[in-house]
């Protein structure tokens, strides 16, 4: 039982192997938080509400809850009553008033966990999810509130959502609905997320947690490459395996906030939920409206563990692809190759040279359709541009094939270029607002994917040309990011949905290409990592994760995007030197390495790598081949961070049973006169005796002495080293 309703003291317990969570009903009517964080007995932790304790407001008065929300700890705080920290919740009536007052009405527990209609979620079956729902309402405007909590009780996660039914008989404007409210005392909590730009995505920082709102938040259309929907608290000092973290993700790929706010009693109140900045929503009597799912998890054992839950949840209960648990086929993209430049003679060359080596699939990226030969037309018009494929896409295909090769290919579906016949034809298809210019960026438009005949008509282009090949792999990208948003379809009091009803589009189309074609692996993608998120992952089992595909740049960027996602999902490339994004020059084999954290693939021109290289090649085609199992499905330790010591970067990957794992060292900056290193392991069974590189061990060896990494001259020299259990 990880669902406990104390009836006398109406009280509820979430637990899940390693953590609790703790609600109360208050003067049977509010909701209230009282503890998250390390396993508790069933023992009645009331008391933590301090309900008998003046709050330090100058009365002498007999405490009324009601008039000290302000400083009560709330589990679902609404706009308009008393409380004047952030609110998870605000409506306000068609009169124009903005405030609700949820009262509490009831409860229920079912096992499993139910679907959120048109979002992406995690699942739960009845064997290890059970679902709590809390039941609100606001009597004046008949606004119904369920609150809903999914315990996932071996992975130690808890997820959130909100759905909200207008039981009255006029609609309500709902205008801020967080999904996930988290109140409690300070500890001098430090904020951790993850920050960057185009080409540097998901960088790692933490920063003291003050006194007012720090938050971290997208409103450009997508979950965006400079912050990241997770957010997490630790305590000070926290480390990869001790500190105290709360962590909240966000199963969303639009606008997000996550803020904390630490306030006068020394209270701090962590949210997430979708940007209520430009949001607004219309509920007309007997609609319900969904918010996304918050994924929440608490450790007591640093960040690692963290990681190491997100990892297991979403490889669990939120990646579907068919090809999650598979080795994926190793696959060579011809963007760095070529970029627009190329005809159906050199991808063929490409794929020639790439399957002698070992390489299984060709991916053809961007420019094959409508006049396309740079990024200024042709979006929108997804048919095969016959002058530079002669022979059409079909017979290049099969030509691919014939070298014993898979054939993948570049779509962009949510655009439209001013340059198409696409727009000639539909000029009110791209969202704008009326007698205003439209913004450009890199020369195109965005698609109203919030009106259902775009994103069919658009589907079906890219569906026949599916169906037109034999075609196993598609990346789906999105280059830029949403402005001038206004829907010619919508009210102008709706035009406040535009923005969710563009990511619920987006989740449309893409539930219907894999559902229309199971066998797709499918890749997602927004201009590099722009789109990395839960959400995205649960249609595809790998996203791109940045245009940076320099193999010391990407230290960092998978780094970061490590600390949440499994590395199976981490799309990763060996690409050419100099680097096309930052012109440095790295060794073959610390690419190789580098990309085997990820789904490894090849971003260059084979037919132009020295013998050498291509030797190489093969090396790294043969290690992927022998550690992708390990890599894909094991357990990731952070051991070394190059962004915080500026020399050396390490992580391992352990078999869950312990049997193996496999350590990456980079040697980032080289140091005159250096000793050797030694790296502490981790996740290793201390009793076990460990074999690696013919010296052997005990695992609590290695990991409380380490192992012996000795100090090479140059620069970005990687290794790689196995350690089988005996
Ligand atoms: C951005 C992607 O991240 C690149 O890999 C490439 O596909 C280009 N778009 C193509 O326009």
């Amino acid at each position: 039982m990880n669902i406990i309703y104390d009836e006398k003291n109406e009280t509820f317990l979430l637990h899940t192997e390693k953590t609790t969570y703790g609600i109360a009903v208050v003067d049977g009517r509010y909701l209230e938080h009282m503890y998250y964080g390390a396993s508790l007995d069933n023992a009645d932790i009331r008391y933590l509400l301090r309900e008998d304790e003046n709050p330090g407001v100058p009365s002498a008065n007999k405490r009324e809850t009601g008039a000290f929300l302000d400083c009560a700890p709330m589990e679902f705080p609404e706009t308009g009553m008393g409380d004047y920290r952030e609110s998870a919740f605000c409506i306000r009536s068609m009169s124009g008033y903005r405030a609700s007052e949820l009262t509490y009405e009831g409860y229920a527990v079912e096992d499993g966990k139910p679907e959120l209609e048109g979002l992406p979620a995690t699942w739960g079956e009845k064997e290890n999810c059970r679902t709590l729902k809390l039941f609100l309402r606001d009597r004046l405007l008949g606004a119904r509130v369920t609150l809903l909590y999914s315990v996932f009780e071996s992975s130690d996660a808890v997820t959130r959502s909100v759905i909200v039914e207008n039981k009255g008989e006029e609609p309500f404007y709902i205008e801020k609905i967080l999904s996930a409210c988290l109140d409690m005392d300070d500890r001098g909590f430090e904020v951790l997320g993850l920050f960057g730009s185009w080409a540097r995505e998901r960088h790692v920082q933490r920063m003291p947690l003050g006194y007012g709102r720090q938050n971290i938040a997208s409103f450009k259309g997508n979950s965006s490459h400079q912050e990241h929907p997770f957010m997490a608290l630790v305590t000070p000092g926290t480390t990869q395996d001790s500190g105290e973290v709360y962590a909240m993700n966000f199963v969303y790929s639009g606008n997000f906030i996550a803020q904390a706010e630490k306030n006068q009693f020394d209270s701090v109140r962590m949210m997430m939920g979708i940007h209520p900045e430009g949001f607004t929503w219309k509920l007309e009597p007997g609609q319900c409206f969904t918010a996304p799912e918050v994924v929440m998890t608490y450790s007591s054992e640093g960040l690692g563990k963290m990681t190491r839950t997100f990892h297991d949840l979403y490889r669990n209960h939120l990646i579907r692809s068919p090809y999650l648990h598979e080795k994926r086929p190793i696959l060579i993209n011809n963007w760095e190759a070529t970029y627009f430049d190329f005809d159906e003679k050199k991808l063929l060359e490409i794929a020639e040279e790439a399957s002698e080596l070992g390489i299984e699939m060709l991916v053809m990226d961007d420019g094959w359709f409508g006049k396309r030969s740079m990024d200024d037309s042709s979006l929108g018009d997804w048919y095969v541009n016959e002058e530079k494929l002669k022979g059409g896409l079909n017979a290049l295909v099969e030509n691919v094939k014939q070298t014993g090769m898979k054939f993948g290919i570049w779509v962009e579906p949510e655009m439209i270029s001013p340059e198409s016949e696409l727009y000639r034809k539909h000029p009110d298809w791209a969202i704008q607002i009326p007698g205003r210019d439209i913004t450009q960026s890199r020369a195109q438009y965005v698609l109203d994917l919030s009106r259902e005949e775009v994103a069919d008509e658009v589907y079906e282009m890219i569906a026949a040309v599916l169906r037109s090949a034999d075609i196993s792999y598609v990346k789906w990208d999105m280059n830029r990011q949403i402005a001038t948003m206004g829907s010619s379809s919508l009210p102008d009091d709706r035009q406040g949905e535009l923005a969710h009803r563009y990511i619920l589009g987006v989740y449309r189309m893409q539930e219907r290409l894999i559902t229309d074609f199971p066998e797709l692996l499918l890749e997602n993608c927004a201009s590099g990592g722009g789109r990395f998120d839960p959400g995205m992952l649960y249609y595809s089992p790998q996203i791109w994760c940045s245009d940076d595909t320099d193999a010391v740049e990407r230290l960092a960027i998978q780094e970061g995007t490590a600390m949440l996602y499994p590395v199976s999902a981490i799309g990763a490339h060996v690409s050419v030197c100099p680097n096309h994004s930052v012109g440095r020059t790295t060794p073959f084999e610390t690419r190789g390495d580098v990309a085997l954290l990820g789904t490894f693939g090849y971003e260059l021109d084979i037919t132009k790598l020295s013998p050498e290289e291509k030797d190489l090649v093969k090396v790294q085609v043969e290690k992927y081949h022998k550690y992708n199992d390990l890599i894909r499905e094991g357990d990731y330790y952070r051991l070394a961070s190059a962004a915080e010591n500026r020399y050396y970067d390490s992580w391992m990957i352990v078999e869950k049973d312990k049997s193996r794992a496999l350590l990456f060292y980079v040697q980032v900056m080289a140091r005159a006169n250096a000793k050797s290193r030694f790296i502490r392991l981790a996740g290793l069974d201390p009793e076990r005796r460990y074999e690696a590189e013919g010296k052997e061990y005990t695992g609590n060896t290695l990991m409380q002495a380490g192992i012996r990494i000795p100090a090479e001259f140059g620069d970005f020299k990687s290794r790689l080293i196995e350690i089988r259990g005996r």
